[in-house]
């Protein structure tokens, strides 16, 4: 499963980077509207730091403004995904964009009809938000073992990225639900490595080690 970093902070992008660990990023206007700086400039500096696919959401609600806009962000690097609502009107730029071979990425997908219609659009990627479905007391879980299953049995080649991971526990069923893709905090990215355990079980090598006067 490929990890995605969800966030438009382009420091914490770049430590996270650093560690060979990062497949891609993700943003949302949301995201670019916490960084206070101006979205074309934000996504230039992210493809600059991530080789992989860099998601950039249009703010068009129309398919025609959503072509205008999407094709301005997809100029901005070869590695831009242009990221659209599931709506009609993003299916319909999304077809467009997949005849055209520009990458996309539909996002705010709560129900396996609505991936089935993102699959079908041509999509590149599908985004289920998990944790928002987890909010309303919904399994978000679920949804990527549905979408999984649906691909699956139709050969569909969109590759799901799970959204809207909360914790660890949902990048560990994201994986075991088989996402192609799983976009993630930078916090949450971060707790990924730690485990209890293992600071304990190292603390106790490194004393063992030191009693030993030995050196490698
Ligand atoms: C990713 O594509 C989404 O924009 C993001 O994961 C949404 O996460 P949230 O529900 O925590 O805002």
């Amino acid at each position: 499963m490929q990890l995605f970093i969800d966030s438009a902070e382009t420091g914490l992008i770049k430590d996270l980077a650093a560690t060979g660990l990062v497949d891609g990023v993700t943003t949302n206007p949301s995201l670019i509207a916490k960084s206070g700086r101006p979205i074309v400039e934000v996504i230039a500096e992210i493809c600059r730091a991530v080789e992989g696919p860099v998601s950039a959401e249009v703010a068009a609600t129309e398919t025609a403004a959503m072509l205008e806009e999407g094709r301005r962000l997809a100029g901005i690097a070869d590695n831009v995904v242009v990221k659209l609502p599931l709506t009609l009107d993003g299916l319909r730029a999304t077809a467009t964009f997949a005849a055209e071979g520009i990458a996309t990425n539909v996002t705010l997908c709560f129900s396996p009809a609505q991936a089935l219609l993102a699959a079908k659009a041509g999509a590149t990627f599908v985004s289920p938000f998990v944790g928002r479905l987890d909010d309303i007391g919904e399994d978000g879980l679920l949804l990527l073992h549905e979408i999984r299953s649906i691909y699956d049995q139709y050969g569909f080649e969109t590759s799901i990225l799970a959204a809207s991971l909360r914790n660890v526990a949902h990048v560990t069923g994201a994986a075991l639900a088989g996402a192609d893709a799983a976009t993630i905090p930078p916090t949450t990215f971060a707790e990924l490595v730690k485990h209890p355990l293992t600071d304990k079980g190292l603390d106790a090598f490194l004393k063992d080690w030191a009693g030993t006067g030995q050196s490698i």
